[in-house]
């Protein structure tokens, strides 16, 4: 894949970052939500290449802008053909509640690369490099945790487990406890929440529990670029959402492999912070027209690791601006 096309995904994310970021704390999760889909939509358009949104804000009927089919891109015929998909902003309720950790994604692959998940909950589990092909989403997460805690090297009360803080995950919480490793609750966001098994200065040794399936790709893309292992079984919680798997080709309760949601090696990811975290700095408005960000960019070909700081002078930048 272009390696340009990988820095053009940088300015997708900043866009919608730099103004959904206006959000922070106004409990105002639409508006939010509405200012990042505005302005990667609007970023899209500069981008050479001619695609279609697989995992994107929902259904043409749900959706205005980026909904799961959209043609985007510049539209040049010449122009790679390929899957795009986006979360313009993971964590609206971390925004508007003013919390950590709230980030901007896409993923770009080759058409007919990327699992066209629906907007439906998935079992996950992710690994960093060092446990990849040893953990099973199929073991008992005691026997995952021992597995972990001898691929990194760790005491078993070293190892911290990620987990989207919910009622639903409360067993996992109390066997994780039993066992005597640590947990990192986090209140949203589980495509960061993957991530960072990736990254030994940030506490995250592995991802489980339910969130959404379209995060779940957007994960999948970035450990595939990190050496990582995802693997995410989609539940149904109604006829409606089985129905939903089946008119798109998708199963139900099958062990999908981070092959199977993205395939091949030619994927490209960025993520830009919105709110501050641990990985990534959230948008920073330094002064009246001045904003800083930080991007995460990845290549899955080359492997390449890339966190950009970037500040934006944005009376220069009408591409940017709202
Ligand atoms: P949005 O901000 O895009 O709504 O998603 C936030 C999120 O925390 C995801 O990262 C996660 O996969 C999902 O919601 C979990 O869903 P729920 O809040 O229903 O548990």
């Amino acid at each position: 894949m272009d390696r340009n096309l990988v820095m053009n995904l940088a300015r997708v994310t900043e866009a919608a970052a730099l103004n959904s970021a206006k959000f922070l704390g106004r409990g105002d999760k639409n508006a939010a939500d509405q200012a990042a889909v505005d302005s990667m939509r609007r970023m899209f358009d500069t981008v050479d290449i001619n695609g279609t949104v697989v995992i994107g804000e929902g259904e043409i009927d749900e959706a205005p802008m980026l909904y799961i089919g959209e043609q985007i891109g510049s539209g040049n015929d010449q122009a790679l053909r390929v899957d795009i998909a986006v979360d313009p902003l993971d964590g609206t309720n971390a925004i508007a509640k003013g919390l950590p950790d709230a980030i901007s994604v896409v993923a770009v692959a080759p058409e007919g690369n990327l699992l066209h998940a629906p907007d439906m909950y998935m079992q996950k589990l992710a690994v960093g490099p060092k446990a990849k092909g040893l953990v099973s989403i199929e073991r008992p997460l005691e026997e995952n945790l021992k597995i972990l805690t001898k691929a990194l090297d760790k005491d078993i009360s070293d190892i911290t487990v990620v987990m989207l803080d919910r009622e639903r995950h409360m067993e996992y919480a109390e066997r994780v406890r039993k066992m005597g490793s640590r947990i990192r609750f986090i209140s949203d966001g589980d495509v960061l929440g993957a991530i960072i098994s990736c990254f030994n200065h940030v506490a995250g040794d592995m991802l489980i529990g339910i969130g959404g399936a379209p995060e779940g790709v957007l994960a999948a893309a970035a450990l595939k670029c990190l050496g990582g292992q995802m693997e995410g079984i989609l539940i149904p919680r109604n006829n409606e959402e089985a129905i939903r798997c089946k008119k798109m080709g998708v199963e139900c309760n099958h062990i999908y492999t981070i092959d199977d949601m993205v395939k091949g090696n030619e994927v490209a990811f960025a993520a830009t912070g919105v709110s501050h975290g641990e990985l990534l700095e959230g948008v920073n408005y330094i002064q009246k027209d001045v904003a800083t960000t930080e991007t995460l960019v990845l290549r899955a070909e080359t492997g390449t690791v890339r966190f950009i700081k970037a500040t934006h002078y944005l009376n220069k930048k009408p591409e940017y601006a709202k």
